[in-house]
This record gives structure tokens, sequence and C-alpha cells, in this order.
């Protein structure tokens, strides 16, 4: 089964006429990504990697993942942005809600690094650490990214003070570039276990490498099966399929007239919390790929009920330039039926023997229409259920959309110059070596 996209709900904002008439510029932009003419066209790589990732190096990834998984209490994934944003979507979305505290489990438990420089995360992380056995999975394609750099010098110095210097070689695993970066010298270095992030993906487009892969496997979710997911939406999105049935092209072509109509706010929305950080990814997914030239929907995200008890006000009223895309799952994994209460006086027996699930999908129903009826468009995304082969197929659909649409949009989604500037003033003010001009100008700056 495919995943569904249901834009009937845009029909009030967006005219039949204007869906029409941007239907070449997206089968325009869905051609120019699949024969590789367009900008950025280096970084194509992820198209593929559902059907070209081989048996071989899933074989690898598992045996990897059993490796460290047997050897220890907790595994420690070192990255940021595109090297961990997509591993924590998917562990997140697939693993039980409160599965961190089944000490009976049999897996790691898993924990971030370097997608910050909290020095209060980085003690208590170490503090965690101590005591326990650990591994480290190290991800950065640069291999010269400063957040994970510093957290992986921190990490090492704990391994080398637990298990001894020399001694520590089997608890590390580095996802990097082939022959570049200070990373790829340190693992050849120290005889890391090492995989390779392609020369031709992104970061952001890498979750379904190694980078992502490997993280996700020693969480116990069957990659294969994710794999499989993408590769049916892979199928499902191609030039050859017809625009209306092609979720990635409809779901490009309404959110570029939606942004043409002044809609310049997108929100993800979920009603299952476990969604969170499969917003977070999308997020960098799109923020990344399209905000540049002054240019791009902002992309933001809630978790439904929860925050439409804060942030359901200003979507009902706040300033109309808002548009919400809804993950919605039809069926959840477990059945709770709401009781019957003898006193009845919280007034809810009239729910009794409903599932909580019915409630949930009766807010999802009342919030769209309120939120129609208050302006603001609704596209919905629906998935049967929430497993390994539905998220793949979304993450697919997702970038797939995400490509097409910066075409459109007249952007080259696939570079982020913008990320440097805050890195050139971090460094100057730090006083890098080599960045010493810099330095002395921006001290004056703030003096
Ligand atoms: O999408 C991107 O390219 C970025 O988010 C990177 O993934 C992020 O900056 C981390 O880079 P690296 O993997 O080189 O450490």
């Amino acid at each position: 089964q495919k995943i569904k996209i249901d834009i009937t709900k845009t029909a009030g904002f967006i005219t039949d006429e204007a869906l029409q008439a941007i239907k070449k510029e997206v089968v325009d932009g869905l051609l120019t990504l699949e024969k590789g003419t367009g900008k950025g066209n280096d970084f194509l790589g992820w198209l593929d990697l559902p059907t070209s990732v081989g048996k071989d190096e899933i074989t690898k990834i598992r045996k990897s993942a059993e490796r460290l998984s047997a050897q220890s209490e907790i595994v420690v994934v070192v990255g940021i942005g595109g090297s961990y944003l997509g591993a924590k979507a998917v562990i997140d979305a697939l693993s039980g809600y409160f599965s961190a505290l089944n000490k009976d489990s049999k897996r790691p438990l898993i924990v971030y690094a370097g997608h910050n420089i909290c020095e209060d995360y980085s003690y208590e992380l170490l503090d965690l650490l101590k005591d326990k056995d650990f591994s480290v999975v190290v991800i950065s394609k640069s291999g010269t990214t400063t957040e994970p750099a510093l957290a992986f010098r921190l990490l090492k110095e704990l391994l080398e003070k637990k298990y001894g210097v020399g001694q520590i070689k089997d608890r590390i695993i580095a996802i990097t570039d082939e022959s570049k970066g200070a990373l790829r010298t340190l693992a050849d270095k120290e005889g890391y276990e090492t995989y390779v992030i392609p020369d031709n993906v992104g970061g952001r487009f890498s979750v379904l490498t190694p980078v992502g892969l490997l993280p996700i496997a020693i969480a116990g979710i069957d990659i294969e099966k994710l794999l499989e997911g993408a590769a049916f939406m892979q199928k499902e999105t191609t030039a050859d399929k017809a625009f209306d049935e092609n979720p990635s092209a409809v779901y490009a072509a309404v959110r570029n007239l939606l942004y043409r109509d002044g809609k310049t706010t997108e929100i993800l929305v979920n009603y299952h919390s476990k969604l969170h950080y499969v917003a977070e990814w999308w997020k960098q997914l799109y923020g990344e790929s399209e905000g540049k030239e002054n240019k791009g929907i902002f992309p933001a995200s809630v978790d439904f009920t929860t925050d439409l008890h804060s942030m359901g006000q200003w979507i009902q009223e706040g300033r109309r330039d808002i548009f919400e895309t809804v993950i919605s799952i039809e069926k959840p994994k477990y059945k709770v039926e709401i009781p019957s209460d003898r006193d009845n006086l919280d007034n809810l027996n009239y729910l009794a023997g409903k599932r909580v699930d019915e409630v949930n999908k009766m807010a999802e129903i009342g919030t769209r229409l309120a939120h129609i009826d208050g302006g603001v468009p609704n596209i919905r995304v629906v998935l049967p259920e929430l497993n390994e082969f539905y998220l793949g197929q979304l993450l697919y659909f997702f970038e797939k959309a995400c490509g097409i649409s910066g075409y459109v949009l007249g952007v080259n989604p696939f570079d982020q110059p913008g990320v440097e500037a805050y890195k050139k003033n971090m460094f100057a003010l730090l006083g890098k070596p080599g960045s010493e001009k810099e330095t002395e100008a921006i001290r004056k700056r703030l003096d």
C-alpha cells in the first residue's frame, strides 16, 4: 500500500486552474532532478539509495550493530544536522515511548552527542557513561565539524581512561568521507571500523546511508524494511508516473502554490509525538534546501494535541500566512479502550468503550475543520500504520518532493552556503589559527 496525500482541504485556497498551471513547472523540476541537469547535480546520489544499498552493505551494518549492541549498555551516536537527525527521527518513531526505561531490553540505550556545545550536556553525558560499558558511532561527512569533533575528543578520552590507551578501537565506528577530513585521518591511524558517506549524498539526504542505517540497526529496527519502503516510493515518484498519482509532485506543487499566495510558513503536524523528530529531520531537509536567495517557506512543527494547548491559539487566529501539513497515522499499534466509571464525576462515560485513538482522530478531524475555517489550508499525508515500510516511504516522499520543490522555487536545493557565516565568526572569536584578521575585525565590532 502507498502512503496517500490528500489535498482536498486546500481547495478554498488554491484554484484548480492554478494547480493545472503549476504542473508543468513541477514536471520540469522532476525531470531536471532525474536527468541530473539542474543546480547541485553532483549531489543526487540519494535518488537511488533505496535500491543501490547492496545486500553486503546491509549484512555488514547488521554485524557491526550486533557487535556494538553485545558489548555496550549504551551506544553514543555523535553527529549534528544531517549526520544525526535522520537516525534520531527513525529510532524515535519506531521505538517504544518508554523503551529507554526497559531494564530487560537486549538493546543498548542510544544517546546522542555532538549535536550541541552545551557544557552541562557534556558533563552529564560523561557522568552517565563513566560507570557503563559504552561504544561510540562518530559521524561526520566533512570530518571537520566542530560540534561532533569536540564531543568525540571528550568521549575518546573517557574510553581510554576506562578501557586503556590502545584498547578502544573496537568500541568506535567512524562514518565519514572515503579519503578526506580529520576524522578519516584519525580513523585510519587508529584502525577504527569505518563506513563511507558517498560523495554525492549531502548530509540532510543521508538517512538511507550508513549515517542513518547503522544507528537505526543498533536500535533493533529492520533497515531492510525501511529501504523497501523507500524503494517502493522511489518507483511511485518517477517522471513516468501520472502527476496526480505522484505524491511528491503533488506536494511540491501545492506547497509552492500556497507560498506564492503568501503562505510563507508551513507547519508539520503530528498526532503521535513519536514523530517529533521526523519533523526535526523534515525542518532541516526543507529549511536548508530552500531557505536561500531571500526565498523559501519557513518550516515549523507542532505535536498535537499537546501543542493545541499552546500554539493552537496562534494557528487558529494569528497572522494568516501559514499552512499545515498533517502526518496522519490510520491505525495505532496497540488498543486501549476507555473504561466506564461507576460515579462518572468527570462526565466522560459517553466515551466509555471507545478507543483512545478514536478521541485522537476526532481531535484531528475537528482541528482540521477549525483551522480551515480559520484560514489555514491543510495538506494531509496518510500512513496506514507507523512501521519501517511506511516510514521508509515517507522519508523518500519528502526527499523527492524537496528536490522538486527547490527547483520550482528556483534555488539550488543541495547546497547550504549560509551555514558558514556563524562558523566564521565563532572561529574568529575563539582565535583559531589562520583567522587572525577576522579575529581583530570581530573584536572591534564588539568593543
Ligand atoms: O545537511 C548538511 O549538510 C548538514 O546538516 C551537515 O550534515 C552537518 O552540518 C554535519 O556535517 P558533517 O557531517 O560534515 O559533520
